[in-house]
């Protein structure tokens, strides 16, 4: 399976040189994917270009590639493990007479039959790469049809399978670009346009932003775009006013976005509630649905399980969650009037938006929850609310993960009659909690420190609510500190897990003071009989732990909002603690936007 989530970006500045914000504008988007990056600009009719492995900044500095000359370029940041990482497959990829380059994100599906018919035709391929056919494929097309260039746009996009966002640059100065399911956006600045698969690789320069329509293929010339359809007709998009700040893109005080983003979180807790004025609509499509699914991935999928429990507990409505990955093998049994409830921070998960495509294709409403208004997913739902938490950076999802639940929170609320009521006076308490919860950072950094540091496995408890912060935490862990971890409901132990346990384990048990308490204490002690060490996070201190982190008391049903504070800080810390940069795990990238 190819997997490829990078980022790309075209720029034509007139007057600007190109190279120092191409460069400048792939660190911005590097959370995307970063094993390689490279860029490639006009200077007197040639195209230039200079790639290398590495982080942005790594590569900047041994290839000075903002030292690249000329007004109009393209650039890129990749993350495969498709084709190696090395400095051949890097991008951007030139056609065979180095008169077109091309940066491309997504999977081209049928590009080895075209590198085969391409190859047979004389075409010289230089990479393992499935993104070097489109600059070969832009130079047969524009060969047959005379430098026609959308022609030739057009018929490489009817070429190509698969989902695929590309930039090209030509040796006259064109700028062009194409979005078939992968995510790519027009920055409209005053003397300069970018074209680009994220707003923050422009954000510095305009908050001027046209997001493409999927099949739209677009000209920049002169300072000047243009926008197409596949049948060659030209197309009028809206510009949009993009409401983030860049300020909440930078690390201000902090040594990185991650920690950043946890503490950022009393500020946006109630964003997302009090942000959303369609909760009501929302809410009608859940009452009138025959039945209610939940799908995400990764964190979106661990607020789906809280959810699932809420809205049992407190609203009496069964939903089914399942896991956008497998989701395709559910969908042909959703049963018509059925509504899916779709969580994702970027809105451009490709699991989550097959899945999505699937349940429409069967009848079903779309309900979305997500942070990016003008995400794919948003397109396709028939009503979302937003997260408004701003943009993250982290690769690990932080105050994305609380800004959903209280998005699920308040669904609950709204429709559970009182029963789960989170009122004015809650929220603020809550938002104190938060605070307070966030004061333990250094406490929990000595625990950290404290840790054996040949650690292998940690292992996180918790019932009912608390299991999927089991969960979450868990994978915080994982992709954070590189160390195994596990979240286990606390009940299972007994059915195996509990064979795991030694006196080299490590196991944090989530453990509030609610109707899941006493059981929880019980399996702390099966667990202390096998010589473990135990972390408790609760309200109540127990002599059975061995460290305790104390969190504020509150009502019952908040405890998971506040518990998973600590968690992440845990994985912050022990990610510095292993020596592993927390922002940007090894083989991960933020968005997954192909399956
Ligand atoms: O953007 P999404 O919420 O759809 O992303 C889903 C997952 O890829 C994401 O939550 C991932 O698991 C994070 N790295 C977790 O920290």
């Amino acid at each position: 399976m190819l997997v490829n989530v990078c980022s790309i970006i075209g720029f034509n500045g007139q007057i600007t040189d190109a190279a120092p914000l191409l460069v400048d504008s792939l660190k911005k988007m590097e959370y995307r994917g970063y094993d390689s990056v490279g860029i490639a600009t006009l200077n007197d009719g040639k195209i230039l270009i200079s790639k290398g492995v590495g982080k942005v900044a790594e590569v900047d500095k041994a290839l000075e590639l903002h030292n690249l000359p000329g007004h109009v370029g393209i650039g890129h940041t990749r993350w495969a493990t498709h084709g190696g990482v090395n400095d051949k497959n890097a991008h951007p990829h030139f056609s065979c007479t180095s008169e077109i380059a091309v940066v491309h994100n997504g999977i081209i599906d049928n590009y080895q039959e075209l590198k085969d018919e391409l190859s047979k035709e004389g075409h010289v391929f230089k990479s393992q790469t499935d993104s070097e056919v489109i600059s070969h494929l832009l130079e047969k097309y524009c060969k047959k049809y005379d430098f026609d260039y959308i022609k030739s746009l057009i018929a490489t996009c009817n070429t190509l399978k698969g989902s695929f966002a590309f930039v090209a640059i030509f040796k006259n100065g064109l700028i062009c670009g194409a979005r078939f399911d992968e995510p790519l956006i027009i920055g409209v600045a005053p003397s300069a346009i970018f074209l680009s698969s994220d707003v923050l690789g422009f954000l510095k320069y305009t908050d001027k932003a046209i997001f493409l329509d999927n099949g739209d293929i677009v000209t920049i010339e002169d300072g000047k775009y243009h926008i197409f359809d596949i049948n060659n007709n030209k197309v009028t998009r809206v510009i949009t006013q993009v409401a983030w700040e860049l300020a909440s893109t930078e690390k201000g005080k902090y040594a990185h976005h991650t920690i950043k983003e946890i503490h950022e979180q009393p500020s946006i807790l109630l964003n997302s509630i009090n942000k959303n004025n369609n909760f009501q609509q929302f809410c009608e499509y859940v009452k009138n649905a025959s039945n209610v699914y939940i799908t995400g991935s990764g964190t979106s999928y661990h607020s789906g399980l809280l959810a699932k429990r809420l809205l049992a507990k407190y609203a009496k409505i069964k939903a089914e969650v399942i896991m956008s990955s497998e989701f395709h093998y559910f969908s042909d049994t959703l049963e018509s009037n059925s509504v899916v409830i779709a969580i994702s921070q970027s809105g451009e998960t490709a699991d989550v938006i097959h899945s999505v495509k699937k349940a429409k294709e069967g009848g079903s409403k779309i309900l979305s929850i997500i942070n990016v208004p003008t995400s794919s997913l948003a397109r396709l739902s028939d009503s979302f609310l937003v997260l408004n938490c701003g943009p993250e950076i982290g690769v690990a999802a932080t105050k994305s993960f609380l800004a959903q639940l209280m998005v699920l929170y308040n669904i609950v609320s709204v429709m559970s009659n009182s029963r789960l009521d989170l009122n004015i006076a809650m929220q603020k308490k809550l938002v104190k909690d938060v605070e307070k919860t966030l004061e333990l950072d250094e406490y929990i950094e000595s625990l950290m420190a404290k840790l054996d540091n040949e650690i292998k496995h940690i292992y996180i408890l918790g019932r009912s609510i608390h299991y999927p912060i089991a969960l979450e935490g868990s994978l915080k862990i994982k992709e954070l500190a590189y160390i195994h971890a596990e979240g286990i409901a606390a009940g299972e132990l007994k059915h195996g897990p509990l064979a795991l346990i030694d006196n080299k384990s490590v196991v944090i048990v989530l453990n509030p003071v609610d109707e899941t308490y006493q059981d929880v204490i019980s399996s702390s002690n099966e667990i202390k009989s096998r010589g473990a060490v135990i972390i408790g996070i609760s309200n109540k201190h127990h002599d059975i732990y061995d460290e305790y982190i104390e969190l504020p008391e509150c009502v019952d049903f908040l405890y998971p909002v506040i518990e998973v504070i600590p968690l992440q800080i845990m994985s912050y810390y022990l990610a510095l603690k292993m020596q592993v940069d927390p922002d940007y795990p090894r083989n991960l990238a933020k968005s997954v936007t192909v399956k």
